[in-house]
């Protein structure tokens, strides 16, 4: 598939699965803890500096923010997950939302692959396990990247890089990738696992 990813938009920022955009064009999700880097990483992804609004406070809407690209692909931003000072009637939010993505989305079956965003510094945190547990029971593709590389010094990278790998390895097939926004390391990396599984 050809993309210009030039051409992309926010289609809608969800927060009743009957608002989900029903265009049939394959979808590829993002997910992790609130802070990680997912608008960041959009942004990256797209070339852009602001699509994807980058939070200093975390955590505050619950919605499904769907951005198309040129009409032909949905990159979907999972709300996050893990932020301590959310209410009880705001998580209840976030699992009927991200739940319902997952169970009773009418485009389910284009959902072809989520990306599992894990801060570099911290590694998979007891929230992060929680959802890889739930992503292989849901039976998606999802690979691990690894946000904010450019935060460690040589030592703590390798560290992460092995420590990381080696966790990746135990719950999914697809090799994890190492990310900076601010850089711009694992871009073509990702996008070419994206690419892979596009038609
Ligand atoms: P919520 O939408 O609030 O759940 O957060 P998010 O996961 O979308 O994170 P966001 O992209 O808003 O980034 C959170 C903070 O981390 C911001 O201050 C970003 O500038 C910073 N950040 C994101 N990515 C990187 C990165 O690759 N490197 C560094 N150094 N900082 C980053
Ligand atoms: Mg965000």
């Amino acid at each position: 598939m050809k993309l210009n990813t030039e051409r992309a938009s926010l289609n809608i920022s969800a927060g009743f699965l009957s608002q989900f955009p029903r265009n049939p064009i394959p979808q590829i999700a993002f997910s992790g803890r609130s802070n990680v880097g997912k608008s960041s990483l959009i942004n990256t992804m797209l070339g852009r500096n602001s699509l994807a609004r980058v939070s200093a406070t975390p955590g505050k809407t619950i919605t499904i923010n769907f951005y198309d690209i040129d009409g032909k692909l949905f990159f979907v931003d999972l709300p996050g997950y893990g932020y301590a000072k959310r209410s009880n009637e705001s998580k209840r939010a976030w699992s009927g939302l991200t739940d319902g993505y997952f169970t009773k989305n009418p485009n389910r079956d284009l959902l072809r692959l989520v990306i599992q965003l894990v801060d570099s510094r911290i590694g998979p945190t007891a929230d992060d396990r929680m959802m890889i547990d739930w992503l292989r029971a849901s039976g998606v593709p999802f690979l691990i990247v690894a946000t904010k590389v450019d935060k460690l010094n040589k030592t703590e990278r390798e560290k992460a890089i092995l420590d990381i790998t080696a966790f990746s390895r135990e719950h999914t097939p697809l090799e994890p990738i190492f990310f900076s926004s601010h850089t711009r390391e694992g871009k073509q990396e990702l996008w070419s696992a994206i690419h892979a599984l596009l038609p």
